[in-house]
């Protein structure tokens, strides 16, 4: 995780790094740092904790320069420390970076025995050792190739040297970095919110590439020193989508936009027959979906939860099998997959290691890829061959919320072309999803609109110490994310479970102090929900139930409810995961924790 800055221009670098870095700090908060070229020399100011205890730090002692980087931790080897924190220096080097050195220690124990001394626990620190060893004669573009042929692992890396107050270098091998081309002016970060106030046209660096980075321009080679040419892309995300714009966090803001992102990711998909849907990247011919016997669906925590939901959506309407996996589970277990399967990849970010590493397995194995991210051009999308972007604009809280319900409307659109293609789909049944899905925005205003009582029944719940959440069916993984959207933002231990397993042990947790949250909408599953739901009232378990509408049955079961709006039972769970969300956001908004960057956590999981 951590993120990375960098800078070169003609304007005071340490604001628009600091910047950047407010930007980044989703990626990693437990210390933070800079390094400004004064012309003369490199100055660093590094502190432990947030972003604001640095900026303490400059506003008694402000870094002059044009040219510096910046790095916000999230601690892998050492403790988060001032000392741990980087940039790190040695010799003429100054170093930031991303990523893991597997080969760390024995690269630290031959540079001890050189002589060399450490002033940190971490990997990166070698770095700036090997890179200032490889100065002799030679570029700095040179000495970092040559750095890096000596270390194995992951990198985004960015340099400083006291010879160059007009450079930066930076390296890339699996950890994100994007390059934002300005006039006069570049910039280097781990992700593109950092460059929106700057530039929208973004080069995205592949592995094994190293770049100059100057005021004039930026200059890409790979490792063999061969040079690459790669025109700039725009991205249409502007700086205001990553602004909180009013709002108290990043997590409500992103709650509320749900509506315009599924109008963005549904907009010019639904075809004006109201029949099928264009999917322009998703390049398979109906020929070729034909063919398809398996869809294997792998990725990590919300997207996964996408996933889950994803294996209702294709086996009813494309009848084909589906198997959701965890991309950390997949990526070791010798999978079987092959050229008549579709491997379909779901990230939000386009960078989570664990997913990233599943799609290149799957690749090496010959199958079909196809990713579902939100990210344009990131790593996971790249490695596929097909895509299917969902349009949820930058999400900046650790807690998924857009991404996931995009997600979602993107696995619906799916299932209903490989449906269509595989001719399983009747007419009169597309048209009714397909009406649905533009009805969709308009019904998420409205579950939204339920937001005051959500908050007073979160209020009602904040000191639990345990939550269950139960469910059946498409709307199963609803109660697992509603769970892990809890205990991500309030610490609260949360436990999702499909409602008819509750008899098959879980029920033994219950009693008066155990709240109980069950999606009780009418639909097939209705019943049987009800049923569950009695049995947790024997045991005085505390229901809150999601319901279409109260109903006494209902109302003599639970002792709150929370009102959803009605939809078909294939887009039930955007609708009812709306409530969850709003749930966990209160209850952790009630009890002071932090919302947005929760402990132990980062948005982009780029390390195993
Ligand atoms: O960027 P990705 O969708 O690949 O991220 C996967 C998970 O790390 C992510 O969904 C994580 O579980 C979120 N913090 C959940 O809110």
């Amino acid at each position: 995780m951590c993120g990375i800055v960098g800078y070169v221009g003609t304007q005071q670098a340490s604001p628009i790094l600091m910047d950047g870095l407010a930007r980044l700090e989703y990626r990693g908060y437990d210390s933070a740092g800079l390094a400004v070229h004064d012309g003369k020399q490199i100055h660093i100011h590094r502190a432990a904790g947030k972003l604001s205890a640095l900026r303490a730090v400059l506003a008694s002692e402000p870094m002059n320069g044009t040219c510096g980087i910046g790095h916000t931790r999230w601690a892998t080897h050492g403790a988060p420390s001032e000392q741990n924190a980087h940039p790190h220096a040695w010799g003429k080097v100054v170093v930031v970076h991303n990523g893991i050195l597997e080969n760390h220690a024995q690269l630290r124990e031959q540079l001890l025995k050189q002589g060399h001394k450490f002033s940190s626990q971490t990997d990166t620190e070698i770095l700036a050792h090997l890179i200032d060893d490889e100065l002799k004669d030679v570029t700095l573009e040179q000495a970092v190739t040559r750095a890096l042929k000596k270390v194995n692992g992951t990198y985004a890396l960015a340099v400083l040297c006291t010879d160059f107050s007009d450079r930066l270098v930076v390296a890339k091998n699996a950890s994100p970095l994007v390059l934002g081309i300005g006039e006069g002016e570049n910039l280097i970060a781990s992700d593109i919110p950092a460059l929106l106030a700057y530039t929208r046209d973004v080069i995205f660096m592949e592995d094994e590439e190293l770049a100059l980075i100057t005021a004039q321009g930026v200059k890409i080679e790979n490792f063999s020193g061969e040079q690459i040419e790669r025109s700039p892309k725009r991205v249409n995300w502007t700086p205001m989508m990553a602004e909180k714009g009013g709002h108290k966090h990043f997590m409500h803001k992103e709650i509320h936009e749900q509506p315009r992102a599924l109008a963005d990711t549904l907009a010019g998909r639904l075809n004006s027959d109201h029949r099928d849907v264009t999917l322009d990247l998703f390049k398979m011919s109906d020929t070729d979906i034909k063919k398809l016997n398996r869809i294997l669906i792998v990725a990590c925590g919300t997207s996964w939860h996408a996933g889950l939901v994803g294996k209702f959506l294709m086996e009813a309407l494309a009848r084909i099998p589906v198997e959701t996996d965890l991309a950390s589970e997949f990526r070791y277990r010798k999978p079987l997959v092959g050229k008549d399967d579709l491997v379909v990849a779901i990230s939000q970010s386009g960078e989570t290691a664990d997913t990233l590493a599943a799609v290149r397995e799957a690749k090496d194995l010959g199958t079909n890829l196809l990713a579902i991210c939100n990210v344009l051009d990131s790593s996971i999308p790249r490695a596929c061959e097909h895509a299917l972007y969902t349009h949820a604009g930058p999400e900046i809280g650790v807690a998924s919320t857009k991404a996931f319900t995009t997600q979602i409307a993107a696995l619906v659109m799916l299932a209903l072309r490989l449906g269509r293609a595989r001719g399983v789909l009747q007419d009169a049944t597309a048209q009714h999803i397909v009406d649905a899905l533009s009805a969709l925005p308009e019904i998420i205003e409205k579950a939204l609109e339920h937001e005051d009582a959500i908050a007073r029944i979160a209020r009602t719940f904040s000191s639990a110490r345990d939550f269950l959440y139960v469910a059946r069916g498409i709307n199963y993984p609803i109660a697992l994310e509603g769970a892990l959207k809890l205990k991500e933002i309030s610490y609260i231990h949360a436990e999702g479970y499909p409602a008819g397993e509750l008899k098959h042990g879980p029920i033994a947790l219950i009693d008066e102090h155990m709240p109980v949250v069950a999606i009780a909408t009418k639909n097939k599953s209705y019943d049987k929900v009800l049923s569950n739901l009695a049995e947790i009232k024997a045991r005085d378990g505390k229901i809150i139930a999601l319901c279409s509408e109260p109903d006494d049955r209902i109302r003599e079961l639970a002792q709150f409810i929370i009102q959803v709006p009605t939809t078909i039972i294939e887009l039930e769970p955007m609708i009812n995961v709306i409530a969850l969300q709003l749930l966990a956001y209160h209850v952790a908004d009630f009890n002071g924790t932090d919302v947005d960057q929760p402990r132990n956590l980062a948005k982009s999981v780029t390390v195993e």
